[in-house]
């Protein structure tokens, strides 16, 4: 293992990347999709008509094609295996591959979120009062991580604005931030001091009420995996995708701007807006290109994947772009 580490991200060698087995599940699993007239993200539905295994093994989770503007990218999705295999999960090791092998840990029932703060109905919500509150949706999104790598993943869930409508933010209510588990119990993670944990985040209000702001449960037509945030993550799609926290244990509504977790760890690398922006650099590397997974040779990902422009906003600027009229995203990376 050859790592380039510093004090934020994890650099990997081309030939690390993705893994050959991974490389050639994903192979697999597409030619069978492509000679039964599937397109990648076809319904898990379809799936299980055609007599074929469904991308995973997990409890199906089908989401009616939302009609949220900028909700159903056209991108191609990214295979399934590469979704599932190549994550950033660090309470399960900093390790691209480190949660796909280790979040079999992570116990996802009971679970309870707790949504307080500046709210007159604050409330500490079961998970599965959260499955029902609002019809699931299937949104495309892409996610774009601060790193430069890039997905398009068909998620499952519905907008944040449903649950914080519910629970009615006091005029006092600025900012909403997400804390997210740290039990030392289940993930092996936290023994790294990598980061202060627990995991936070942090959104202005009227970006957390914004409908693109996805409280995700599944991808793919089923629950998430583990390693992708289970049992309940946001998905912010025009944010590095280290806005998205992952197993969510509280939603805390607040007048002042929290501080997160990468903030703290580095306040001139990682900023509180953001905002997927080709134009502002990170203070080490550029910002204005991206590797998507699977787009290099024969679908294998690597240093030498041919890099793609990102876009303003990770090409959500029509939907997003006024939460930010005025602001100079220099100052307000
Ligand atoms: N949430 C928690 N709790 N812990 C993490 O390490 N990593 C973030 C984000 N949410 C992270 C997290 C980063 S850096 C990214 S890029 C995305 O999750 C990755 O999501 P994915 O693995 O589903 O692609």
């Amino acid at each position: 293992m050859h790592l380039l580490k510093d004090r934020g991200f994890i650099h990997r060698t081309p030939s690390e990347i993705t893994p050959p087995a991974v490389y050639h599940s994903r192979r697999e699993w597409m030619q069978r999709a492509a000679a039964l007239g599937l397109a990648p993200w076809a319904a898990s539905g379809a799936f299980a008509q055609a007599g074929i295994p469904r991308p995973g093994k997990l409890a199906p989770l089908p989401g009616a094609k939302s009609a949220v503007a900028g909700a159903l990218v056209m991108d191609k999705p990214t295979a399934y295996a590469d979704v599932t295999s190549y994550n950033n999960f660090y309470e399960f090791g900093t390790d691209k591959a480190s949660p796909a092998h280790y979040a079999g840990t992570l116990k996802t029932r009971p679970w309870t979120v707790s949504v307080e703060g500046e709210v007159k109905r604050p409330k500490v919500y079961d998970l599965e009062e959260l499955l029902k509150l609002a019809p699931m949706e299937e949104r495309i999104y892409r996610l774009r991580c601060v790193e430069g790598w890039s997905m398009v993943v068909p998620w499952v869930g519905y907008s944040l604005a449903e649950l914080i409508k519910r629970v009615e933010p006091t005029g006092n209510a600025k900012f909403v931030q997400f804390t997210t588990l740290a039990d030392k119990a289940q993930m092996p993670g936290l023994r790294a001091s990598v980061l202060d944990w627990p995991y936070t985040e942090g959104l202005r209000l009227d970006e957390a009420m914004h409908p693109l702001a996805l409280l995700g449960f599944g991808l793919y037509g089923e629950v998430l995996p583990n390693q992708n945030g289970a049992p309940v993550r946001m998905v912010l799609p025009w944010k590095y995708g280290f806005k998205s926290a992952k197993s969510i244990v509280k939603i805390r509504f607040v007048e002042k701007q929290p501080v997160s977790s990468w903030e703290r760890a580095g306040p001139d690398e990682y900023g509180f807006y953001s905002n997927v922006n080709p134009q502002v650099d990170h203070p080490r590397w550029s910002q204005a290109t991206e590797r998507r997974i699977g787009e290099g040779e024969g679908g294998f990902s690597s240093l030498f994947t041919k890099r793609r422009p990102t876009q303003m906003f990770n090409g959500y600027e029509a939907q997003v772009g006024q939460l930010y009229a005025g602001m100079d995203l220099k100052k307000y990376f």
